[in-house]
């Protein structure tokens, strides 16, 4: 039994996710989960929400809520949605938890020791009315390239120009509006990644199997210019996790917090450990995960992330890793995604643009989604969301090839035989034909999904599907009972069987639809096909079975227009 580690890049606490984030790395990572779960292997799959940072800030006072509060309630809220979507973390964390803070805080420690973190001097704005340091996006004025007068200090919004707080003119804090604001000297600490460029170099290239697209992103940011810099890993800001050398005081570090993209990834590991000690776990059990010296050194870890991404998790992390000179576990296979657009533009968060989690499933259940979205996942390029072709994928793929098939050949069985397998006689010709053709298609599909090519499984899982149908058009149990009972019976043992092996190798696509196939078929039996002519003799004759509701609802025109509409305008 292999061990797998799997994380998905961790959502912002800042509000409900679209779909486009979903598909980026959420969902992927479930398929990949629940995949490798199926063919019993050992999973460890995490994710949590990343709390920190001026968004987080940000977004808590429009919400009017103290920001600890605003982000206990957002994780309850993102907690609930991706239960309801199906995604089978081992453990949701949160990146605020004591445990990151703990672990956050040695790592900076070990850092130091290593000479790995330089104490920097730099000059920042300073707010006399808020008492604090204002972060650059916290500094608003007139944009002096185009005269828009809610430019923020690091960049207009208006015409998207590159800003330093410096340069806006009538500069205010955009916390109380005051405008008596002075710069100020003030020290950070800095990740000396330039120090580690070798080592960081050497790393990348030993990972000859990752995309070219993963690995020429981090080869730019080592060798392009002036090459990899050091990095700004401390911020003046209330919320985050306070700047110390393991448990102890950082001297001239008083009231900083750590950069919110140095604790996030630190997170992936945290949240193991949140995960041992909410089931009562000893560090052992967490660390065999993660410490190569405790165990780790088999375990195969996978990391899911937009493309965005990506310079994060193949240089800083990893240095900090590295410069921590402990023996934790490092990414082996790091899978990232491209952009999925909605309907001719952009998917956005802060213009509400697009269909977000919550939304999707007050209309329809988890599977439909996650079905069009896995088997339009952006993989080699963008994609694009649009209805129509929500539309035609679902009543398609999912009602007319998965759902008619279980429909029809229950259905006609209860008819006929009653609700049990028929018996009648061995598998005959077309049957050992239909066993080969899956055989083919499920180890392909097998290969696929070992390589994280979520399209291609999906192509290949409806393949297996259509196959399914076509032997049933061409059997025609309907036709052949009259003349012969007995065959009729063989071929409506076979579809029944079938069923239970759909469900078997469908579920990590549409895992709600897989269990209520499973239960139809009244069966506990979710091995994996190793051997197709077996999985398709599971169910003996005798076996009971329902005949279960519709799997799935065809989307009619006028459905399909009214969401159009609604979704076409922005959520407040
Ligand atoms: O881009 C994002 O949504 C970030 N919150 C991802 C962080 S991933 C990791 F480093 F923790
Ligand atoms: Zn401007």
């Amino acid at each position: 039994m292999a061990r797998i580690l799997i994380t998905s890049a961790i959502p912002y606490i800042n509000g409900i996710k679209h779909l486009g984030n979903l598909i980026g790395s959420q969902l992927p990572a479930d398929l990949f989960a629940r995949y490798q779960r199926g063919r019993g292997n050992e999973v460890m799959f995490l994710c949590a929400t990343d709390e920190h940072g001026t968004p987080a800030e940000l977004a808590a006072a429009k919400a009017g809520k103290p920001v600890a509060e605003y982000c206990a309630e957002m994780h309850e809220v993102q907690a609930d949605i991706a239960k309801r979507f199906g995604l089978s973390f081992d453990h949701f964390g949160r990146s605020s938890s004591p445990q990151n803070h703990k672990l956050t805080q040695h790592f900076a420690g070990k850092l130091a020791e290593a000479g790995l973190i330089r104490e920097v001097t730099e000059k920042q704005v300073y707010s006399n009315a808020d008492g604090r340091f204002l972060p650059d996006r916290y500094i608003e004025g007139t944009c002096p390239n185009c005269g828009y007068e809610k430019a923020r200090g690091d960049q207009c919004e208006n015409c998207t120009k590159q800003l330093d707080p410096t340069d806006l003119i009538d500069p205010r804090s955009a916390i109380s509006g005051s405008t008596d604001l002075e710069v100020r000297e003030t020290k950070h600490l800095y990740l000396r990644q330039s120090a580690m460029k070798d080592q960081l170099d050497a790393w990348i290239d030993g990972k000859t199997d990752w995309p070219v697209l993963t690995t020429s992103i981090a080869k730019k940011w080592l060798h392009d210019g002036d090459g990899l810099q050091d990095r700004g890993i401390t911020r003046d800001l209330d919320w985050g996790i306070p700047v110390k050398k393991g448990d102890e005081d950082w001297p001239g570090m008083e009231g900083k917090v750590f950069y919110v993209w140095f604790d996030a990834p630190i997170e992936y590991i945290a949240c193991a450990k949140e995960w041992a000690d909410a089931h009562g776990k000893s560090d052992a059990e967490w660390e065999r995960w993660w410490r190569t010296d405790k165990g780790a050194d088999d375990v195969r870890y996978v990391q899911f992330m937009g493309k965005d991404n990506v310079p994060f998790h193949t240089l800083s992390f990893p240095a900090t890793i590295l410069g921590s000179g402990e023996p934790w576990k490092l990414v082996d296979h790091l899978k990232s995604f491209n952009y999925l657009n909605y309907d001719g533009g952009q998917f956005s968060t802060s213009q509400g643009r697009g269909v977000f989690m919550d939304q999707a499933l007050d209309i329809l259940p988890a599977d439909y989604w996650r079905w069009w979205l896995l088997s339009h996942a952006p993989e080699s390029s963008d994609s694009e969301f649009t209805w129509e072709n929500f539309q035609q994928s679902v009543n398609k793929d999912l009602a007319d090839v998965l759902g008619n098939f279980v429909s029809r050949i229950t259905k006609f069985c209860r008819s006929k035989f009653g609700e049990e397998v028929p018996s009648g006689g061995e598998y005959g010709e077309h049957e050992q034909a239909l066993i080969e053709e899956l055989t083919k298609r499920i180890r392909a599909y097998e290969a696929h999904m070992e390589a994280m090519e979520v399209r291609k499984s999906a192509q290949e899982l409806r393949a297996i599907w259509v196959a399914g149908n076509e032997y049933l058009q061409a059997a025609a149990p309907w036709s052949s009972f009259k003349e012969d009972p007995e065959q009729a019976a063989v071929q409506v043992r076979l579809g029944l069987n079938l069923i239970r092996l759909y469900a078997v190798l469908s579920a990590p696509f549409i895992p709600e639809t897989s269990a209520r196939m499973l239960s139809a078929m009244n069966t506990l039996d979710t091995s994996w096909p190793e051997d197709v002519e077996a999985a398709l003799n599971a169910l003996p004759a005798g076996h009971a079975f329902t005949v279960p509701d519709v799997l799935f609802a065809k989307i009619t025109d006028e459905q399909r227009e009214d969401w159009q509409t609604h979704f076409a305008g922005v959520r407040s």
